[in-house]
Parts: C-alpha cells; structure tokens; sequence
C-alpha cells in the first residue's frame, strides 16, 4: 500500500486529464510522429491514468511497461485499462488492449523506483513518462534520473507536477500558512530522501537542461469549481491533515481552516517535455 487509494486517483483522474498541457501533448505527438513501434515506461503508474491520457497521442504500436511499487493499484491498472480498451487479450504476462486504431502491449512491473533505476529504465524506452510523481522525489534522485534518462537518449514527458501554487475560494486568513506549512509537509522524506515538493518543476527543468536536452514547461493547474465539490473537499481534508502532522499551525485555526465550504481551488501544476539532442 502506497498510500494513494484507488478512489482518490479515480476522483481526481477525470480533472488530471482536462487540466493537462494540450500544446505540450501536441509537441509530443509530434516528436513521435511516425514512430512505429514506440516503447514507453510510465513511472508511478497508480491505476493507469498516465497511459489512457498519453497513448492517444502516440503511434498505432505501441508498448508500455507500468511500474508502480502498490501491488494493489497495479492490479486496479490492469482492472481499468482493460475496461478503458475497446478489446483486451492476455498473452503471457502481458496484456493486449485494442484502442481505436491502436494496439498496446502492456507489461506491469513492481519496483520500488528509489532502488535500483537501471532495471527500472529497462534499456530500449524510447519515452519515460509520469503523470502527478516527480514531487514526490528529491533533487539528488531527479539528478541521478535525469543522467540515466540521458544516457539512453530517449524522450521524457511528465505532467501535473505540483509547482507551490494553492489558492481556495473564500480565502481564509490561514491559507497562507497552511500553505507554508503543507509545503514543509511535502518536502518530508517520501522514499527517495527529502522531497523536492513545488520545486520539483524547476529541479526537473535545470537538470534535463544540464543533461543537453530541450526543455518546455507548460501550466497544468487544477482549476476547480462546483462541479469538482467532492475533490475540493478531499482535497482541503488532505491538505488540513498533513498541516496537523507538522503542528506548525494552531490546531484551532487549522480546525476553523478545514471547516470552510469552498466552491473553487486552483492547485498549481507544471508539464515538463525534455528531448534529447538531435
Ligand atoms: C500521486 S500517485 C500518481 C498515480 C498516477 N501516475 C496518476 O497520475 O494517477 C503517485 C504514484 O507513485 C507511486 N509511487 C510512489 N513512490 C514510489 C516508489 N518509490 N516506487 C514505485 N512507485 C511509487 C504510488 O504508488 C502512486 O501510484
């Protein structure tokens, strides 16, 4: 168990999605054009949204390796993508998912990505992807990646990393210490040492940058409203919650904080596409 449940990747999948990079897809897509077959690994792959929002914009052949250390959401992967497909077979380890005109082999790995990254890369990914993760690690992990993803020269795409940026409607007079303080609780070692948390979008943007590729960043902030209620409020109760455990807020205002009905949040995010030297 990682900690991310199923349902709360369920809730927030539907807004991942539509808050993603659309020109930053675009340039992907276009980097890939032609390409035939691709082979992709998605990091932190949960149940699978990164696939279902990246492989329409890839070619016809495609295959994936989704790793992710919850055996648990690899599980629910296979579960949803097989429900996602317009037609699914198993052959040996693999799963075949038939989307429209495309074909995707998909193979579910269960790595701990802190370990060892060399067999977690594999050798022949023309693309390494992750969707909502690289705030999760830290800058000496971002730096030993961004080196082996060099090294392979292959295509790096990751999208709704978590830029710092919180902003709830009605404002409270604690927002900006509750942001002060989630921010301490983010940098919290989550496995890979302290974590990069907000910064992560620049760390990730200096060294692909450092390594010889291209880099653009693209916004992809959550911007919710009424019709997002269950994940505002999700939301303010997880961000209430990991104040608490830093006890750098009064419990009473934190209390006064998590009690507000909020009708929109803007959740700031970052798109990173960095490709390789010609
Ligand atoms: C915020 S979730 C994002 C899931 C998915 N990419 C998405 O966009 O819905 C982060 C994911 O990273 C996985 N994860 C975190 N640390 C990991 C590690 N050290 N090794 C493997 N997976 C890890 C978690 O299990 C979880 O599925």
């Amino acid at each position: 168990m990682s900690g991310f449940s199923a349902q709360w990747l369920d809730l927030r999948e539907p807004v991942d999605h539509r808050s993603r990079n659309v020109d930053l897809g675009r340039r992907l897509a276009r980097h890939f054009e032609g390409w035939r077959p691709i082979t992709v690994v998605d990091l932190g792959c949960g149940t699978g949204s990164n696939l279902r929002a990246t492989a329409p914009l890839l070619g016809p052949d495609q295959s994936w390796t989704l790793v992710d250390y919850d055996q648990a959401l690899l599980d629910a992967a296979a579960q949803r993508l097989t429900a996602w497909a317009d037609g699914a077979d198993q052959q040996d380890n693999r799963l075949i998912l038939f989307k429209g005109a495309k074909r995707l082999t998909v193979e579910f790995r269960r790595a701990d990505i802190a370990g060892d990254l060399d067999t977690t890369l594999g050798a022949s990914a023309n693309l390494i992807t992750a969707s909502a993760f690289f705030d999760l690690v830290s800058a000496e992990f971002i730096a030993r990646f961004a080196a082996a993803v060099a090294r392979r020269r292959c295509a790096f795409y990751t999208v709704l990393t978590y830029d710092g940026d919180q902003r709830w409607t009605p404002e409270h007079e604690a927002d900006a210490a509750m942001a002060e303080a989630f921010h301490a609780h983010q940098a919290r070692d989550k496995g890979f040492g302290a974590a990069a948390g907000p910064n992560a979008p620049d760390v990730l943007g200096e060294a692909f940058t450092s390594a010889g590729y291209s880099v653009e960043e693209s916004d992809s902030a959550w911007r919710l409203g009424e019709a997002d209620a269950a994940l505002i409020t999700d939301l303010a109760r997880g961000f209430a919650d990991a104040v608490r455990e830093t006890a750098q807020v009064d419990a009473q205002l934190i209390a006064d904080w998590a009690a507000v009905t909020r009708s929109a949040a803007i959740v700031g995010h970052t798109d990173t596409l960095a490709l390789p030297p010609a």
